[in-house]
């Protein structure tokens, strides 16, 4: 059965009160919208389009790696006015399925039995029943027969409807020649001044349709996004979700409900993470990888046996297998740590390479560097890689000593075997197994009386 699917996301989210379209606030690191687009990825539709609003260049760029068709839609003037926009795109024999941007914990799943309900040419409503419906439109059903007879909007409502708990996700299944009448035939006669898409299903029972329901597997599921709390209750429930299944497939969380994955995890086994750790981006954790508390990492795969100790931050590296990092270590961008690299307190690393078994323990900056196998770097180095206009590089062999409050004045390059002294400003390369000294001769002076002290 040919499928279009039309994913709502134009307006402002004016109970967000907020500059940015409310569909790129983001849930996991993810906006709202991508998470819709995930599900509905799984079910092989011809067709995906977004509806966004006018001026929304902003949302189309931050979404650009989706493959999507983009529709905008003038003005915010309702969700049915949403979808008209949509309409022309879509042949009249496909089955449409239309989904609001703000609803994005639906599961393909759920989507799938929406469809079969809906049959070939069918109209579907994906409903649930909700302890607290507030916010949402409500089911009206026939006293008597208990058959659906249209969905009121809560500002529409009396006291009597928003008694109802049976609520409209926003999300069903309409044959398209039958929706493209339905769409013309809206009125904008409400609370809202709207066109409202859930007065299609009124338009539809009146023709004589019968409306096919189906709920979610759970009610999580359909939970929109309208303000911050909202977005905020979501959040944590997402991440107890993500946790539970790290859990289960062999993480220790110390606590889940304290870890925060924004993005896309694979990872080893007996891998152990502390509290307050935030994962971003794409991430891979070898095995018996253990990462202590309040560290963010970001785009980084991480080899088996690696600790990563408290308040450490890393952003797109690479790390070998047994390296140590950290209690506040910084490894920026296009770093790479091969095995056994050891990196410590107050240590900031960036677009270095550092082979297997360097030390730096304390207290450096170590960037646009390469630095051997081996080498030891003491406390206080410094890589001084930029002259006020352009970056250059330090290159330093394997097994190399440099002792405590170095500063390399890059370009410069240091061969294997060599040793530089302690408090020394490096501006000329060294040799193999050269020790290279450059400190200003100590002179002592007797008996020296301290001004200002008698
Ligand atoms: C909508 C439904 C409501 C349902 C709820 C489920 C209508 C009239 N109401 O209400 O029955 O219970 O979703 O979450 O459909 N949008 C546009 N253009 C517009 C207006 C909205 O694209 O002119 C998009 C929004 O970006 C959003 C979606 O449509 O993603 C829903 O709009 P929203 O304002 O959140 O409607 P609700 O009040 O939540
Ligand atoms: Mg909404």
């Amino acid at each position: 059965m040919p499928l279009s699917i039309v994913i709502l996301a134009a307006g402002r989210g004016r109970r967000m009160r907020s500059a940015l379209p409310k569909v790129l606030h983001r849930l996991a690191g993810r906006p709202l919208v991508e998470h819709v687009y995930n599900s509905v990825l799984a079910l092989s539709a011809h067709r995906i389009q977004i509806v966004h609003g006018r001026g929304d260049e902003g949302l189309i760029e931050a979404l650009s790696h989706l493959d999507v068709d983009w529709v905008e839609q003038p003005e915010a003037l309702g969700t049915g006015d949403a979808v008209r926009y949509a309409l022309p795109m879509i042949p009249d024999s496909d089955q449409v399925l239309i989904l609001c941007g703000d609803v994005p914990l639906i599961t393909a799943d759920t989507l799938a039995r929406l469809i079969a309900v809906a049959g070939l040419d069918g109209f579907a409503l994906l409903t649930a029943e909700l302890d607290d419906p507030t916010g949402y439109g409500r089911i009206v059903r026939d006293a008597a027969s208990g058959v659906l007879s249209r969905i009121v909007e809560e500002r529409d409502a009396g006291a009597d409807e928003r008694a109802i708990r049976e609520i409209s996700t926003g999300t069903m299944v309409v044959n398209a020649a039958r929706l493209k009448r339905y769409i013309e035939q809206l009125t904008c006669d409400n609370a809202q001044g709207e066109f409202y898409l859930t007065d299609a299903v009124e338009l539809a029972i009146r023709r004589g349709e019968t409306i096919a329901t189906a709920v979610p597997e759970s009610t999580t599921e359909i939970l929109g996004v309208n303000n911050r709390l909202q977005l905020a209750e979501m959040e944590r429930y997402f991440q107890l979700v993500q946790a539970h299944h790290l859990m289960r497939h062999g993480v220790t969380l110390l606590d889940p409900a304290r870890f925060d994955l924004r993005g896309d995890l694979e990872i080893g086994s007996d891998c152990e993470i502390d509290v307050n750790v935030v994962l971003e981006g794409r991430l891979r954790l070898g095995d018996r990888v253990k990462i202590g508390a309040h560290c963010t990492i970001k785009n980084t795969l991480i080899d088996d046996d690696v600790e990563i100790l408290p308040n450490t931050v890393i952003d797109d590296a690479v790390i070998g297998k047994r390296c140590c990092i950290g209690p506040f270590a910084r490894i920026r961008p296009a770093s790479v740590l091969h095995d056994g690299v050891r990196v410590g307190n107050f240590v900031e690393v960036k677009h270095a390479t550092l082979e297997h078994g360097v030390k730096a323990n304390h207290l450096s900056y170590l960037g646009d560097a390469e630095i051997g196998a081996d080498s030891n770097v003491g406390a206080g180095v410094i890589t001084c890689n930029y002259d006020g206009i352009a970056k250059h590089k330090t290159v330093i062999g394997a097994d190399v000593f440099v002792g405590s409050d170095v500063q390399f004045i890059a370009p410069v390059s240091v061969s294997s075997g060599a040793t530089i002294a302690a408090g020394s400003t490096i501006t000329k390369n060294v040799g193999e197994r050269e020790l290279a000294i450059s400190r200003t001769p100590q002179k002592n002076i007797p008996d020296w009386k301290r001004t200002g002290k008698k």
